[in-house]
């Protein structure tokens, strides 16, 4: 009589997931053991919750297969209590392999850094949204994780367990119940096919990440951040434009080329009519003069992750300038930044900066900078000291620039070194710790600008 066996199915699913299960957890104990400054842990991170979704979406199938195709029945010398434990073996296994990756995503769920899980960065998956992550998310958090590492552990127990079993029945017992799961060649190519297409989603993580950048910095633009808070700029802004309104324009190119960003119109009215005596102490009569060539000009912001730079832009923003090197003492500017705008390129990136962690868009839906104080310091070169406010921080700070003049059209260059803290960007405990996102942040911009009169 010939042996009964597995379906062809069920031996690649159950080979296929051994293997993922095995990796996933010794991937998770090498990276929950990295040092936070380690470059690669926070891909590793992303990296294993698509292989644990994996691990439950195979799972779900191998499962579904199992309730209408009937597993090869067992020897019937196998007494009643070695049946019994078998069969719970197996379900327990079923409950573990849906469990543990149900309460890793519990775990992202609740975390105060609030990154969004993507399938390989190819599909978003919805975090638990009915999970409270209570008056202290990272206890909750640490709860969570806890829970995770004892599933993973029983996951190992139980896998002792029954390859020690396995291994009775095929080199004591000799009963066939070994082979009945035996890979064949067809079970083999679909396990690799599983494989295959996993490797395909760790091409695409990559693939979808803008490479490393060099951050050059001009060596004399130096900035100095002062740290007492002082009040944000309320002052009522004298025009008639709404900020949303003047910010919507025409699509501009990520760093990386891929996403589009909508981008500042940047220009100044045709007839200025904002003065700074709203914004600014004192007598600064001088009208906006300078019209903004938007397509020219770029904001972008520097930082870096795990020791990995990264940099994104702001793809809308407005610039007021009221600037005569003649009338310092009356010259004035400002920028409001649309902080929905920011656009590294990167996915993950992207779509946690605009939470209340970071940016708080819907909240805080601008940023701005507001200078009342231009001073001359060389021959081209200026600083602006005003208050940058962003969320609900305000700081002074003082903001050296450039000026070269070609062809008509004026450049001013410049850039600042700011510690996000300061201004309340990703100050849950989990993003304190400065081996992670750095904290300090570097923030650039280039405008390209021609006087109106
Ligand atoms: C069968 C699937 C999975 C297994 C066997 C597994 C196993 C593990 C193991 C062994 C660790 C290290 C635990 C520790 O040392 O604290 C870990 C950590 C982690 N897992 Fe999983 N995991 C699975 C699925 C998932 C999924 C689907 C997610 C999220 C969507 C996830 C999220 C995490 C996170 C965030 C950590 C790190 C916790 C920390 O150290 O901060 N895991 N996992």
């Amino acid at each position: 009589m010939s042996e009964q066996r597995y379906s062809t199915v069920a031996v690649a699913l159950h080979w296929a997931i051994a293997l993922l299960i095995l990796g996933q957890i010794a991937g998770g104990l090498y990276m929950h053991n990295l040092p936070n400054s380690a470059a690669a842990k926070f891909d590793l991170y992303q990296l294993h919750k698509s292989f644990g979704l994996s691990i439950f979406a195979l799972t779900l199938v191998r499962l579904g297969w199992r309730l209408v195709h009937k597993p090869p029945p067992l020897p019937n010398t196998m007494p009643g209590w070695q049946v019994l434990t078998a069969r719970a073996t197996h379900w327990v296994f079923y409950f573990l392999m849906l469990a543990t990756p149900l309460v890793g995503l519990a775990i992202v769920s609740v975390s105060p850094k609030d990154i969004p899980t993507e399938w390989f960065g190819l599909i978003g998956v919805p975090h638990l949204g009915f999970l409270d992550p209570g008056a202290d998310p990272a206890a909750t958090e640490h709860q969570f994780i806890e829970l995770h590492e004892k599933l993973s552990y029983a996951i190992l127990g139980l896998l002792a367990l029954h390859v020690a079993a396995a291994m009775k029945h095929g080199f004591i017992n000799r009963d066939g119940v070994l082979r009945s799961m035996a890979p064949g060649i067809a079970a083999i190519s679909g396990a690799a096919g599983v494989f295959i297409a996993l490797a395909i989603g760790i091409a695409a993580y990559f693939g979808g990440k803008p490479g490393p950048i060099e951050i050059v910095r001009t060596p004399e633009i130096s900035a100095s951040v002062a740290t007492e808070e002082v009040p944000q700029a309320t002052a009522p802004i004298d025009t008639e434009e709404p900020v949303e309104e003047i910010l919507s324009g025409d699509p501009a190119p990520a760093p990386d080329g891929t996403e589009n960003v909508d981008v500042a119109t940047n220009e100044a009215p045709a007839t200025p009519r904002l003065t700074a005596n709203t914004l600014c102490d004192g007598d600064k009569k001088l009208p906006i003069n300078w019209r903004i060539d938007n397509a020219a000009s770029r904001l972008r912001f520097i930082g870096s992750q795990n020791g990995q730079s990264f940099e994104g832009v702001f793809g809308a923003f407005k610039t007021e300038i009221a600037f005569d090197d003649q009338f310092l003492d009356q010259s004035w500017l400002r920028v409001t930044v649309q902080t929905s705008s920011a656009a590294t390129g990167d996915q993950l990136i992207d779509s946690t900066l605009p939470g209340g962690e970071w940016f708080g868009v819907k909240e805080f839906p601008t940023a701005t900078f507001t200078a009342c104080d231009i001073q001359r310091t060389g021959d081209g070169h200026y600083e602006a000291a005003g208050t940058l406010a962003i969320k609900d921080a305000a700081h002074d700070i003082t903001l050296p620039f450039e000026l070269v003049v070609n062809d008509g059209v004026t450049t001013a260059t410049g850039g600042v070194d700011l510690i996000r803290t300061n201004f309340d960007l990703g100050t849950a405990p989990s993003w304190l710790d400065d081996e992670g996102v750095a904290l300090e942040a570097r923030i650039e911009f280039s405008v390209n600008a021609s006087r109106l009169n």
